[in-house]
């Protein structure tokens, strides 16, 4: 298990289990989690599970492929510089700890 955090635009904050190899989108959603849309099903085709990732642990994560940094400039909320996409965030031991914030809407 890998502990996140995960912090809704109201500010509530979610500590949670993340399975290693799951995606950020499916441990948020197993954690009962809502504010993302994900409207593909985690495809990378609809930037409705936009988040944040905390900016100090940016580094932390692989940088984006392609096809996600394509998707982000279709994000509701305008895209920032730490702006992913939960689909295409993959659990590892290196993000215990790390924190992604959600906007305030998906569209
Ligand atoms: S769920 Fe559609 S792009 Fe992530």
């Amino acid at each position: 298990m890998v502990q996140i955090q995960v912090v809704e635009f109201n500010g509530a904050i979610h500590d949670v289990e993340a399975l290693e190899g799951q995606t950020l989108l499916q441990a948020t959603l197993d954690a009962g989690i809502d504010g993302f849309a994900a409207e593909c099903g985690g495809c990378c085709v609809c930037a409705t599970c936009h988040c944040m990732v905390a900016p100090e642990a940016l580094d932390r994560l692989p940088a984006a492929a392609s096809d996600e940094e394509q998707m982000l400039d279709f994000t509701a909320e305008p895209r920032q510089a730490n702006s992913r996409l939960a689909c295409q965030i993959k659990i590892t031991s290196d993000l215990a700890g790390i924190q992604f914030l959600m906007p305030k809407r998906q569209y």
